[in-house]
């Protein structure tokens, strides 16, 4: 699989990758990255071999460390209240240590934000957007889904932030591919009905080989028999009599739902050839639910994924946050740090501390005036940052339910959009909000460039070709981001050439009495999980050093 192949992606074959399947998603994640980001992701995904639930056993520092120690918790500066900096702070805390967290935008989260009607933004370009969202309606402009797996959950149980299922994987969501060939091009499918033609034709050409002998040298008389039984039933083809055809299925959803009495609906028809079906492509969608971290079931909070860093956020302490507050240098000293910081009205102040944890995008730590070093400066510029785009839209009516009976759930598409995503939320209300567009790379740079007036006109353009005109005429109000233009972000995620290499490997370490910590010094980057395990580990080794001074 080669690296950076969404960024040379030409012609129409690579137009697809652009979209989410697994595989492509895994593309886009490496686009920047390479193929140590596209490792790490895959080992995310459960494609590459690790040891699962081998992350060490977190235990946060605890006051009673340090009775009878003779040591005392000092004093942790934190750059950034993103997800690695809050809980770098939070774990702090639990032993008494006295922090401050140094945060240049006015809220807590970092690329965890969820917009609501009020949120305004001004680009890096000077673009000022302000959303118009009603009451009650959000767009989760940054994290928007949660694994069963991640760290991140055992977080939201002890904060009590409440959760509500996130719905990854809809069948009655579709696939919507507009540059493949042959009869379903530009034909939105329903998940339910592609899986139903796929399975069904793949099970049909396996059981014809395996029943004509063609797999003689691997199977067993007893192992054939015994894979055609699985074929008829997760094919739902035809038996032997039958050639082991497929010729459709009620798995494909109906045109005439069953009913009352003498009404036992009718099958959705006609089905496509098995040539139409291979050519639509639309069965490579299937393999991004089987990812580890992507898999069903999902969640998100209850009210927004912001409810996370604000749950974190209070625990810390309202008066240990510092907002407005852009970090200009950090210095190490013989027996301990400093950083200096410009506050919201351009003054200027240097705070001293026994430790500083930087917690930012690596690309803007890069920039920060230090003495750590040629070598740290050079590492921190090392990792890519990804272009990553999103637009929410809300509209006057929830069509999606009233119409096509889509509650929940994401469309892969194999234009610009990537991916358009239905609400988890707020079923049957009045209104809703869909996110029409997430996507990465070069999509992401070409909406990135446009106003967010030509963005939302691009995005309405490509969703009325899957959803018609409703699409644009009952929209109410708009917010895009890309994170690649976002003041103090400047990326999506970012990507690794390599994690084992000298680089990754320098910010793993302390440059004095300075750590790093962020997603980006994990294997789950772009997911919380990730920020969290890095700053864990940050804090366990910095407490273990108090503890050893
Ligand atoms: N973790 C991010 C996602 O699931 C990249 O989309």
């Amino acid at each position: 699989m080669a690296a950076g192949s969404l960024q040379v992606a030409a012609g129409k074959e690579e137009t697809l990758a652009g979209s989410a399947t697994r595989r492509d998603f895994l593309r886009s994640v490496g686009a920047a990255g390479g193929a140590g980001a596209l490792y790490s992701t895959m080992s995310a995904l459960g494609l590459a071999p690790v040891a699962e639930a081998a992350a060490t056993e977190f235990r946060p520092p605890q006051r009673s460390d340090f009775t009878l120690s003779g040591r005392a918790a000092g004093k942790v500066i934190v750059l950034g209240a993103g997800i690695a900096g809050l809980v770098t702070a939070y774990e702090l805390r639990k032993a008494g240590y006295r922090v401050r967290i140094l945060e240049a935008r006015n809220r807590p989260g970092g690329r965890n934000w969820t917009v609501r009607g009020g949120t305004t933004e001004t680009d890096l370009d000077g673009r000022t957007q302000r959303a118009r969202f009603s009451r009650d309606q959000y767009m989760n402009a940054g994290p928007a889904r949660l694994p069963q797996s991640h760290v991140t959950l055992e977080y939201c149980r002890e904060l009590g932030v409440e959760l509500e299922v996130f719905t990854n994987q809809n069948a009655n969501a579709y696939i919507h591919h507009e540059n493949a060939v042959g009869s379903l091009a530009g034909r939105p499918v329903r998940w339910r009905t592609a899986k139903a033609d796929v399975y069904g034709y793949v099970s049909e050409l396996l059981a014809t080989a395996t029943d004509q002998g063609a797999l003689d040298q691997k199977l067993t008389a007893d192992d054939k028999e015994r894979l055609l039984a699985f074929l008829e039933g997760f094919g739902d083809i035809g038996g032997r009599a039958d050639d082991w055809g497929y010729t459709g299925s009620e798995r494909r959803g109906y045109s005439v739902e069953p009913g009352a009495g003498t009404e036992s609906g009718t099958v959705l028809g006609p089905v496509p050839s098995l040539s139409d079906v291979f050519a639509s492509r639309i069965g490579h969608r299937f393999t991004f639910e089987f990812g580890y971290d992507q898999a069903m079931l999902m969640f998100q909070p209850k009210g927004g994924m912001d409810r996370i860093p604000y749950a974190l956020a209070r625990a810390v302490g309202r008066e240990r946050i510092v907002y407005g507050a852009e970090a200009t240098a950090v210095t190490d000293r013989p027996d301990g740090a400093e950083v200096t910081w410009r506050d919201g009205r351009g003054r200027s102040h240097t705070e001293r501390a026994d430790f500083v944890v930087s917690a930012i995008p690596p690309m803007i730590a890069a920039r920060l005036d230090h003495n750590l070093g040629a070598d740290v400066t050079a590492a921190l510029r090392t990792p890519s940052p990804v272009p990553v785009g999103k637009i929410g839209l809300e509209y006057r009516s929830r069509w999606w339910e009233t119409d096509e009976h889509i509650y929940g759930g994401i469309t892969p598409t194999d234009t610009d959009l990537a991916t358009v995503w239905y609400p988890s939320y707020g079923y049957h209300g009045r209104r809703g909000t869909l996110i029409g567009y997430y996507n990465f790379g070069a999509d992401a740079l070409a909406y990135g460039r446009l106003t967010h007036a030509e963005r939302e006109a691009r995005a309405l353009s490509r969703g009325v070709r899957i959803h018609g005109e409703k699409y644009r005429t009952e929209l109410a109000a708009s917010f895009s981001i890309a994170w690649h233009r976002t003041p103090f972000i400047e990326g999506g995620w970012v990507g690794w050439e390599s994690q084992t290499g000298p680089e990754y490997r320098r910010l793993l370490e302390p440059a004095g009495h300075v750590y790093f910590a962020g997603d980006w010094l994990s294997h789950a980057i772009a997911w919380q999980h990730g920020a969290i395990t890095s700053a864990r580990k940050v804090v366990t080794e910095l407490h273990e050093r108090v503890m050893q001074g």
